[in-house]
């Protein structure tokens, strides 16, 4: 599949996706929007990768937010359907996916930009990444996910707060309220992300996915987190990884997973 807007590499079982709209900030327009998502599916169904690292082009910007020109003319039931779309194409799709996104936020990450992060599996921020939910200053909302993913990650009150000032955190200050893992300087970012990556991608890639959709149910309404983590804590016994994972133990070596 093409993806003339992202930039995609893979090594050592971890895939780099690049958003590559520099002249724009890396802005989230339709198609950038259908070749994330397509991407992201893409990469989870190919066995060989085990971790994704998410970055936007350039050293200013990891994603500026969605693409204001794109609707700024839009109607109440096209705005609707913006929302209700890119939810569906590429958030939860993010959010959902078996393999770890981590989110290299490398510069501004404001609005679509944040949520799009917010969506991702882990964050690490390079020092001048600058994160908000600006859209109020626009007269709209965050509309991809912004008002229930923001809150989880640093408590209502600190969300109900950047929200309504459309201010931006600096890195350390986000790092200190839980929506950053890290802080780095921007030349080590994607090596700390990198560094992540490795540790995931060296455990069961089959185990890693049932982890990841058993912490997504406790978030999710229509689903009994715990009720998940036993189905799915019994499926890994099933599983060829766990197999390997106990004997490896046992005959005091290394695992070599191979996921399903
Ligand atoms: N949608 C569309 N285009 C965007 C964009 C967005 N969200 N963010 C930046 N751009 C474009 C600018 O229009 C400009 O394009 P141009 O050169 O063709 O005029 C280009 O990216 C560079 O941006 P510019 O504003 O000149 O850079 P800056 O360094 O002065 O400011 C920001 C950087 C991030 C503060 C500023 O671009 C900004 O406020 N962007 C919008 C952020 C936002 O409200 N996002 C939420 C959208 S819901």
């Amino acid at each position: 599949m093409n993806y003339p807007l992202l930039l995609v590499t893979s090594e050592n079982h971890i895939a780099t996706i690049i958003i590559n709209r520099p002249d724009k900030l890396n802005a989230l327009n339709m198609d950038v929007i259908a070749q994330l998502g397509a991407c992201m599916q893409q990469l989870e169904s190919d066995a060989d990768i085990r971790a994704i690292i998410l970055t936007g082009s350039g050293e200013k910007a990891f994603v500026a937010g969605a693409d204001i020109s794109e609707f700024a003319h839009f109607n109440v039931e096209q705005g609707r359907t913006l929302a209700a779309k890119g939810q569906k194409t590429l958030f939860d799709v993010v959010e959902n996916l078996r393999t770890p996104v981590i989110a290299a936020v490398n510069g501004f990450a404001l609005g679509g930009g944040l949520e799009l992060a917010m969506s991702c599996h882990i964050r690490v921020a390079s020092d001048n990444a600058r994160m908000g939910l600006p859209e109020v200053s626009l007269g709209v909302i965050p509309g991809y996910g912004g008002t229930q993913r923001l809150p989880l990650l640093i408590g209502r009150g600190r969300a109900n707060e950047l929200i309504t000032t459309a201010q931006m955190l600096k890195a350390q200050p986000a790092c200190d309220a839980g929506l950053v893992n890290y802080v780095v300087p921007q030349e080590g970012l994607l090596n700390k992300c990198k560094e992540i990556a490795l540790k995931i991608a060296a455990n069961s890639p089959t185990a890693v996915g049932y982890a990841l959709q058993a912490v997504n149910a406790g978030f999710d309404s229509s689903q009994n987190g715990f009720n998940e983590e036993v189905e799915l804590f019994g499926k890994a016994f099933g599983t060829a990884d766990f197999k390997e994972g106990t004997t490896a133990f046992l005959e005091k070596r290394k695992p070599n997973f191979k996921g399903e």
